[in-house]
C-alpha cells in the first residue's frame, strides 16, 4: 500500500480510471485520494468509490504529496498558474499524463526544482492493467521509485525517453482504441459466419487475450506464434494473406503513423 496523499487535477476519462485502479487495487484508501474538477459534481465511478471531488484546485492539491495532472492540454498551463502559489511549500512530485506538453513548459510555470515526471498510460489503467511509459524530469532515486510503484501497481511499466512520448502516446493510449476496433471488426466478422454478437465478441476478446499472453509470456515474435497456426494450403493462411492483400498490416502502420504526425503538430 502507498503512503503518500495523491490528488488528480482533471476528473475525466483518464482521471477517474487512475483513481478507479488506484482504489480497486488497493495501492491507496479511498481518504488518501482527492479528485479535482471543473464542477464539483463527482461521476457516478467516483462517488461509487467514495472519492473526494472538488472544484477547488488550491485546496486539493495543497496537502498531496503526489499531484497527477490529467487535464487537457489546453488547460493545463492555466491550472499549473493556479496551484503554483502552493506547489513549492512542502516537497511534493508532479506527475503530468497530458499528451503533447512537454516538461519543458511546465517547468516554465512551475520551475525547475519541483520533481516532475511525464507518464502515459491508458483507460485500462481502472482495471490495473494498463501499458504506462515514464520519463524522469527532475527527481531523486527515492522519487522515481515511488513513481514507478504508484505505477506497477496498476498495470505494466516502462522507463522511456521523453522524446518518445508522442509515440508511446499512439502506440499505448491511442492503441487502446484501435485494439477495439480490430475487436469489433472481428465480432462483425463472427456474427457473418454464424454467432449471435454476444458470443462474437465473447470469442473475438479471449482469443486476442490468449494472442497477447502468449506474446507476453514467451517473448517470442509474432511470426512464431503464426507459423504454428499457418498449415499449408490451409484456412488461416489463405484468410490471412487475403488480409494482407486488403492492406491490414498497411493499415495499422499507416494509422499509427497518422496519428503520431497529429500529435506533432504535423500536417498528415
Ligand atoms: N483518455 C485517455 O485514454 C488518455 C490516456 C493517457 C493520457 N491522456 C491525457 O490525459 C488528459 C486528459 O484526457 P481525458 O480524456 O481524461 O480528458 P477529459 O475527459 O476531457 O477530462 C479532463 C478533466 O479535466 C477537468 N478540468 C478541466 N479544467 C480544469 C481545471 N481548471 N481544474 C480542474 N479540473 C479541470 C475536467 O473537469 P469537468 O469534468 O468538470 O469538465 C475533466 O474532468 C489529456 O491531456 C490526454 O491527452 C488521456
Amino acid at each position: 500500500m502507498l503512503k503518500q496523499k495523491i490528488t488528480i487535477v482533471g476528473g475525466g476519462n483518464i482521471g477517474i480510471s487512475i483513481a478507479e485502479g488506484l482504489i480497486k487495487s488497493k495501492a491507496i484508501k479511498a481518504s488518501q485520494l482527492i479528485v479535482t474538477k471543473r464542477s464539483s459534481k463527482a461521476s457516478k465511478e467516483l462517488s461509487q468509490l467514495k472519492i473526494q471531488v472538488t472544484n477547488n484546485n488550491i485546496e486539493g492539491v495543497k496537502n498531496a504529496d503526489i499531484i497527477v495532472l490529467a487535464v487537457q492540454p489546453k488547460q493545463l498551463i492555466p491550472v499549473l498558474d493556479e496551484i503554483k502559489p502552493v506547489l513549492s511549500d512542502k516537497k511534493r512530485i508532479v506527475v503530468s499524463v497530458v499528451s503533447g506538453v512537454s516538461t519543458n513548459e511546465i517547468q516554465k510555470v512551475i520551475g525547475q526544482n519541483i520533481a516532475l515526471f511525464r507518464a502515459m498510460p491508458n483507460t485500462a489503467i481502472s482495471i490495473q492493467d494498463s501499458m504506462t511509459c515514464i520519463a524522469k524530469k527532475v527527481g531523486t532515486k527515492a522519487d522515481e521509485k515511488v513513481v514507478f510503484d504508484l505505477f506497477d501497481n496498476l498495470g505494466e511499466v516502462a522507463a522511456i525517453e521523453e522524446e518518445l512520448m508522442a509515440s508511446a502516446t499512439v502506440l499505448a493510449a491511442c492503441g487502446i482504441a484501435f485494439a477495439m476496433r480490430f475487436m469489433r471488426a472481428a465480432s462483425q466478422g463472427g456474427i457473418e459466419i454464424g454467432f449471435d454478437a454476444e458470443i462474437a465478441q465473447q470469442i473475438a476478446a479471449q482469443t486476442l487475450r490468449g494472442a497477447t499472453s502468449l506474446l507476453l509470456s514467451s517473448g517470442k515474435h509474432p511470426e512464431s506464434e503464426i507459423d504454428k497456426v499457418t498449415t499449408p494450403q490451409g484456412c488461416t493462411i489463405a484468410g490471412l494473406n487475403e488480409m494482407e492483400h486488403q492492406g491490414f498490416s498497411s493499415a495499422l502502420i499507416k494509422g499509427l503513423i497518422t496519428s503520431h504526425k497529429k500529435i506533432n503538430g504535423i500536417a498528415g
